[in-house]
């Protein structure tokens, strides 16, 4: 029985690394969705049949009370939501592991003390510690991405540390544990000082930081349950840990090297404050507007055109309306891509999955490497709800705070189309001299509203 228990957690294991793979190509993610949901089924079913504690059927009823809240929100969230709710599974993952620790912790401490070795309490200790941080730390980022705390930065002078002093604290506590096993003040102490590091270390973060700490609060629920499958000496639980705690540090750093920051500088926080400071009073940026008719003309007219996503499609929903101007100007025989820069909106992937929503092929995305030689070549730029990603500035003005930052070349078309509500700043909180270009005309309105006019004069055109 063991060695099929082993065989099966073994072939989840492979299972978990091949999805994961897949997840790289947007094509194949679904079937690297499906095959780590599989290798997920096997290793419970093979854990389940170890299991002596709980009867199969109490087992299924608190299954399928947990399938039934997660089935429940998942499919009432919005999509603009998801940043939360991954915050909260994170937080839910963290608090499993610190659950785990501490239950295994007061078993043996009541009944077999000599049996918290140092392999045994160095994990419990680590669980407690990386549990305990994840989900205080992702109920604050929860909070202040649902608006529910302000999403400004929260600092106070000595903050820094006083996080020094409190991981020294849970340091040398954890000593005193190692020292007296049995003792709950101690352990008591580690869950304390754990609850309010996850606190005090995100609260100095502004809001719009929020996906880079999911994104480690992720990594950082992997290492949790990772520590916590030694506790239970479960393999399956150490490799699928491993792959979370790794892939969840690497989405950190490429979400960082896509912003041109340091992951110290995020997690150090205040980055708006500091940002609006440098952004300055520069010369007032004149813009040149255009409205629905000419724009529905200009696509009429042009045979390739390139759009640039960004968070305002998705604020206006806009995703639906852009897949019907691209049916019309396909109809016209108009080369019609997506150019997607990695960090678009606020989230990994976000413009993919809202286009993806929208039912636009996969082949149309196209990712800044690849396309940005072929803007010169464009006839027709239509930035939708994006700013940042297209500020010239991260190129050409090093006093910018997104200096360095890699950005689309959408200012290299031949027209560039932006459509936005007003002249108001993207996640940077700073001017976009792309909007004064000689090359660059403004659609102002919702970008919903005003595409779908677009499309409404396209169809009166045809
Ligand atoms: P932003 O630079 O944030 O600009 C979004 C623009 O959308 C705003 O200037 C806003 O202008 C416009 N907008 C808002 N609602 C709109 C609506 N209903 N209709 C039309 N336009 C609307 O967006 P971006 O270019 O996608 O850049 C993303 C930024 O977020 C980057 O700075 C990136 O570093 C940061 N960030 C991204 C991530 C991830 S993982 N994606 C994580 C953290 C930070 P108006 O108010 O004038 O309409």
């Amino acid at each position: 029985m063991s060695t099929a228990i082993q065989i099966a957690y073994l072939i989840a294991s492979i299972l978990f690394i091949t999805g994961i793979k897949l997840l790289s190509k947007t094509k194949d993610a679904r079937r690297g969705n499906m095959l780590s949901a599989i290798g997920m089924l096997i290793a419970i079913i093979a854990t389940l049949l170890t299991i002596n504690v709980l009867s199969l059927v109490e087992i299924a009823v608190c299954m399928l009370i947990g399938g039934a809240i997660g089935l429940f929100y998942a499919t009432k969230v919005a999509m603009t939501k998801i940043p939360e709710m991954v915050a909260l599974f994170n937080g839910f993952g963290g608090l499993a592991s610190f659950a785990v620790a501490l239950s295994d912790y007061f078993l043996k401490s009541n009944t077999s003390l000599e049996s918290l070795d140092a392999v045994n309490l160095t994990s419990i200790i680590l669980s407690v510690l990386i549990g305990g941080v994840t989900f205080t730390g992702s109920l604050i980022a929860y909070l202040k991405l649902d608006g529910k705390v302000s999403g400004q930065p929260i600092t106070f002078s000595g903050q820094h540390l006083l996080n020094l002093v409190l991981l020294i604290a849970f340091v040398a506590t954890s000593v005193l544990v190692f020292l007296n096993p049995g003792n709950l003040v101690f352990i008591g102490a580690l869950i304390g000082i754990s609850l309010l590091l996850g606190v005090l270390t995100v609260i100095p973060i502004g809001g719009a930081d929020m996906p880079v700490v999911i994104s480690l609060l992720n990594s950082y629920s992997g290492m949790a349950a990772c520590a916590t499958g030694f506790i239970l000496n479960n393999n399956v639980l150490i490799v699928a840990g491993s792959l979370v705690g790794a892939s969840g540090i690497i989405l950190t750093q490429i979400m960082c090297k896509a912003m041109n920051r340091s992951l110290t500088n995020v997690l150090l926080g205040g980055f708006g404050q500091t940002v609006t400071a440098a952004a300055g009073d520069g010369p007032a940026i004149v813009v040149k507007e255009i409205g629905v008719e000419e724009t529905a003309m200009l696509f009429d007219s042009a045979s390739s055109v390139l759009v640039v996503p960004g968070y305002g499609m998705a604020v206006a929903q806009a995703q639906h309306v852009i897949r019907e101007l691209m049916e019309q100007c396909e109809k016209r025989n108009i080369d019609f891509r997506f150019a997607i820069h990695p960090v678009a909106g606020r989230m990994p992937g976000h413009m993919n999955v809202l286009l993806a929503e929208a039912n636009i092929s996969y082949d149309k995305l196209i990712e800044m490497e690849s396309i940005n030689d072929d803007f010169p070549n464009t006839d027709l730029v239509f930035v939708v709800g994006a700013n940042d990603v297209v500020n010239p500035a991260a190129r050409t003005n090093p006093q910018s705070p997104i200096y360095g930052m890699p950005i689309l070349n959408a200012d290299k078309a031949r027209t560039v189309i932006v459509s936005k509500r007003s002249m108001g700043k993207g996640y940077a909180g700073i001017e976009n001299e792309l909007f004064g270009y000689p090359n660059c005309l403004m659609l102002f309105g919702d970008a919903k509203q005003t595409i779908t006019k677009v499309v409404g004069e396209m169809k009166e055109m045809s």
